[in-house]
């Protein structure tokens, strides 16, 4: 149905099954082009590139990403080679050597799990964890617990990278966080944006919003990004030349002065294809009403059949009473099995891809993702049956 999107992709793979999207999605045909027209743009406009890639190829893409997301401000939209580098940009925003409190959950992403792990060998930061199981009660001690201390930063996501498990309705979660403190709050929407419908006008001046392209999103390493609150006063510590673009805000008593808009958060020169490729996706999807809401519908047809062929084959580590949360709504575009150890799922793994079937682990979590260019009636999961 959408696989002649995908022809290239599909071609250098055929033959496998490929359940790994979530980590590494294939990338649509159009990506090539974008690829070649910033070759062609390099080599055509030389020196003047920045100036057409900072007054066309930068605003549209975030207006596209502004319309996905329901944002009322693109300019509120900077971009980043990875999400790492917005992470650090706003942990840059506090005074390390005064005392910095976060509170933040089991389940992130090592871009902001490991760094915060490093800033709390300091004795002024502490980070406060709270588990993710059971999920049915996670949004209310997530709020719970940021109304009981002062925190400098609150940092969730909106789905869970070692589960697949999603906070449904994102708006009403940080509402609530919202009326429990004034922190920071920040939202890793790398697993939720292009995957599952999410509509940001609400909360828009309240949350930095992170995601990027690598996912969902379709286009390739290299182009991540963040919706930040407008008229915000933060100024980062790490904090790159791009950031003084535009009008600068009134603060002149400052030495340093920032952009009024969301490169406030920007770094320095990057590599502009991955944004190229960005745009081409979401402009594809935007001309042929390929909208968030359609992936998810599809992706979720998608999930039901996968289930459905599991039950018929009832192996004794992959079916669905090994799910990590029973709630299949409560998915984005991966299901993640709990198996009985990292070696069961290592060798499990293996024998699945020796059979043409790509799907990716993290410890005992065994994960299988679903994406546009798959078709259910060509899942073929019959080698379940011996291994
Ligand atoms: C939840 C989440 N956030 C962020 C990232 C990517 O981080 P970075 O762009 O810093 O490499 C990933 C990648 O797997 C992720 O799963």
């Amino acid at each position: 149905m959408y696989q002649h999107l995908y022809q290239r992709f599909l071609q250098a793979n055929a033959g496998k099954q490929h359940f790994a999207c979530h980590s590494h999605h294939y990338w649509p045909d159009v990506t090539r082009d974008a690829m070649l027209a910033y070759w062609d743009d390099s080599a055509r406009l030389v020196d003047h590139k920045w100036q057409h890639i900072f007054s066309e190829r930068v605003p549209h893409t975030q207006q596209l990403i502004a319309d996905i997301l329901n944002l009322p401000k693109p300019e509120q939209i900077v971009f980043a080679p990875n999400t790492h580098e917005l992470v650090l940009r706003l942990l840059s925003c506090f005074d390390w050597q005064q005392p910095l409190r976060i509170l933040t959950t089991d389940s992130e992403f090592y871009s902001f799990s490991r760094q915060v792990k490093r800033l709390a060998e300091w004795d002024s930061v502490t980070v406060d964890y709270i588990a993710t199981e059971p999920f049915a009660s996670f949004e209310q001690r997530f709020c719970q617990a940021a109304a009981a201390h002062h925190y400098d930063m609150v940092f969730c996501s909106q789905v869970f990278f070692n589960s697949g498990v999603a906070i449904n309705d994102l708006s009403a979660f940080v509402q609530k966080l919202a009326a429990s403190t004034d922190a920071m709050l920040v939202i890793d929407g790398y697993h939720g944006f292009m995957a599952v419908p999410t509509d940001l006008s609400q909360i828009s001046e309240r949350i930095f919003y992170l995601s990027g392209s690598y996912k969902y999103a379709q286009a390739g390493e290299g182009c991540c990004f963040m919706a930040v609150p407008a008229d915000n006063h933060y100024r980062p510590l790490y904090t790159g030349w791009f950031a003084e673009f535009g009008t600068l805000s009134a603060d002149k008593t400052a030495q340093v002065q920032y952009s009024s808009d969301g490169y406030r958060f920007a770094g320095a020169t990057m590599d502009f294809a991955a944004l190229y490729r960005l745009e081409a996706v979401l402009s594809l999807f935007s001309r042929q009403g390929i909208t968030v809401p359609v992936i998810h519908q599809y992706v979720q047809g998608l999930q039901q059949q996968f289930l459905a062929q599991l039950a018929a084959l009832q192996h004794p580590l992959i079916n669905t009473a090994r799910l990590l949360c029973a709630d299949v709504q409560q998915h984005g575009h991966f299901f993640t099995f709990r198996l009985d150890s990292s070696e069961q799922v290592a060798s499990l793994a293996a024998a699945l891809q020796q059979q043409g079937i790509e799907t990716d682990y993290r410890a005992n979590r065994l994960r299988f993702g679903f994406a546009l260019y798959q078709l259910a009636e060509q899942f073929d999961l019959s080698c379940l049956k011996h291994i």
